[in-house]
């Protein structure tokens, strides 16, 4: 086997600052123990997420020249239109600035006290959203998605059963939309199968609920499916994403993830009645329905970027590339979820330090650590972001502790991804240095991004 290379070649580069370790303590410090209050050319290699943080390529760069920046029905828009159709199939296609825009419209209308929604793991502004609207977030991954030593082709599905068992409890009355999340982010960046995305499917169709895909990592996960599904090995990832959007009624999509620009996404759907709602709000929250929040170069970007995603050539350096870094953690004996993830490789930090309590925040004492040692930012996905409190206060964990090693699409090279397993390979060596965190300062929505923490010995 040769060596994977990028398949681009780089015309445009950025200088990366480098930092001492006695300055990044002191910022450290000074962010309080948050990497998301760091400034971010304090930080050498950025793994904080694969958001918005794509290199958008010339043609895509010529689309942001070539964007018609008419208020209403912009060229641009057309372009964006067409593409998310072919992809979609769905008949209304809304633009939004990015996923969250999306969520908040289509929950502000399906949502409300009393519903329940039921995904395969919600991601966090998934779940923020449907929580802001009064409605009720229910995660119903299958169980071996929750075990990350056990490797396993899918273990992003959906819990067919469960979610049967609590439509027939819960009542379908209230239960306005299931959600399927490709790839599932917050477990892992595993993928589903067309199997599972069928089978729910099935299940809605019983008791006569939508069925929506968040389909920030579409083309991620259809490339899965064809490496891993019986059948799908002859078929291309666009045949495969138009089967995996053609069992459900629509879609929410932040295009920062799989359509490789820096802001934009959208909300697609098939019912008028739902369309005409949605976009009533969001003329009153985003923009007019041909631009919702974007300008018209966005759009063009947007569009060039879903052709871009969809090229196998792409998707296979995307994918072996990611799997690269989860091979060398895992060949120094350092726990992560596996397989590897699509855009990420989620370390666990439960395994990575044993002897430290959840509610001292192991993953957070972990992504503290790597930025002190090399200057890598990544993110804890785990009490820090997930953990609750019980009547009494008592702190509450996730099933997992888990810190996400996020790959921004075609920004790193394979030396920068060499340095960040030499920077985790050091800090996994030396890991019985490490102290836990507690809060100073909490939010009570989202504390992750503005939380505050002090160091505490365990
Ligand atoms: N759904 C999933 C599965 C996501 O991963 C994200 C964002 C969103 C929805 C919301 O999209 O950011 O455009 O509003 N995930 C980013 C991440 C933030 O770092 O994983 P958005």
């Amino acid at each position: 086997m040769k060596t994977i290379i990028e398949p681009f070649r780089i015309k445009s580069v950025e200088p990366i600052k480098f930092t001492t370790r006695e300055e990044r303590e002191k910022t450290l410090i000074e962010s309080g123990y948050n990497p998301f209050l760091i400034k971010a050319e304090d930080v050498i290699i950025d793994l904080l997420t694969d958001s918005g943080t794509s290199a958008m390529s010339a043609k895509q760069w010529a689309g942001i020249m070539n964007g018609d920046e008419s208020y209403a029905g912009s060229r641009s828009f057309y372009r964006f239109e067409s593409t998310v159709k072919n992809i979609t199939g769905n008949k209304f296609i809304i633009p939004t600035h990015q996923g969250r825009a999306a969520e908040k419209i289509l929950f502000a209308i399906l949502g409300g006290e009393g519903k329940f929604i039921p995904n395969n793991t919600h991601f966090d502004t998934t779940r923020a959203n449907i929580e802001f609207s009064g409605a009720e977030a229910v995660d119903l991954l299958v169980e071996v998605g929750k075990h990350p030593e056990i490797k396993a082709d899918f273990k992003g599905n959906m819990d067919v059963d469960a979610l049967d068992n609590f439509i027939k409890k819960t009542g379908a009355e209230n239960i306005p939309v299931v959600m399927i999340t490709i790839t599932n982010n917050s477990g892992g960046g595993q993928p589903v199968s067309m199997e599972n995305i069928r089978e729910t499917r099935r299940v809605c169709d019983k008791y006569g609920i939508p069925l929506f895909i968040d389909a920030c990592r579409f083309a991620e996960n259809a490339y899965f499916i064809k490496h891993r599904e019986k059948g799908y090995e002859n078929k291309s990832v666009l045949e495969i994403s138009q089967e995996i959007f053609s069992y459900a009624d629509g879609a929410t999509m932040s295009a920062k993830k799989d359509a490789l620009v820096n802001i934009g996404g959208f909300l697609s759907l098939n019912d008028e009645e739902l369309a005409m709602k949605c976009r009533n709000l969001l003329i009153v929250t985003e923009g007019f329905p041909t631009y919702g929040g974007l300008a018209g170069r966005d759009l063009e970007a947007v569009a060039q970027g879903l052709d871009e995603i969809l090229d196998e050539d792409y998707l296979h350096y995307r994918i072996k590339s990611t799997e690269y870094l989860g091979n060398k953690m895992t060949d120094a004996g350092i726990p992560i979820i596996e397989p590897p993830g699509g855009h990420a490789i989620y370390l666990d930090a439960k395994g990575f330090l044993p002897n430290m309590p959840v509610s001292q925040f192991p993953g957070q004492a972990i992504v503290c650590e790597l930025y002190i040692v090399g200057g890598v930012r990544v993110v804890e996905i785990g009490s820090v972001m997930f953990g609750k409190y019980d009547e009494n206060g008592n702190h509450v964990a996730p099933a997992m502790e888990l810190v996400r090693f996020a790959i921004p699409r075609r920004v790193y090279t394979q030396s920068h991804i060499d340095y960040v397993a030499e920077v985790v390979i050091e800090v996994f060596q030396n890991r019985e240095k490490l102290k836990g965190l507690e809060f100073t300062y909490e939010a009570p929505m989202l504390r992750h991004f503005t939380a505050k923490f002090k160091p505490v010995d365990y």
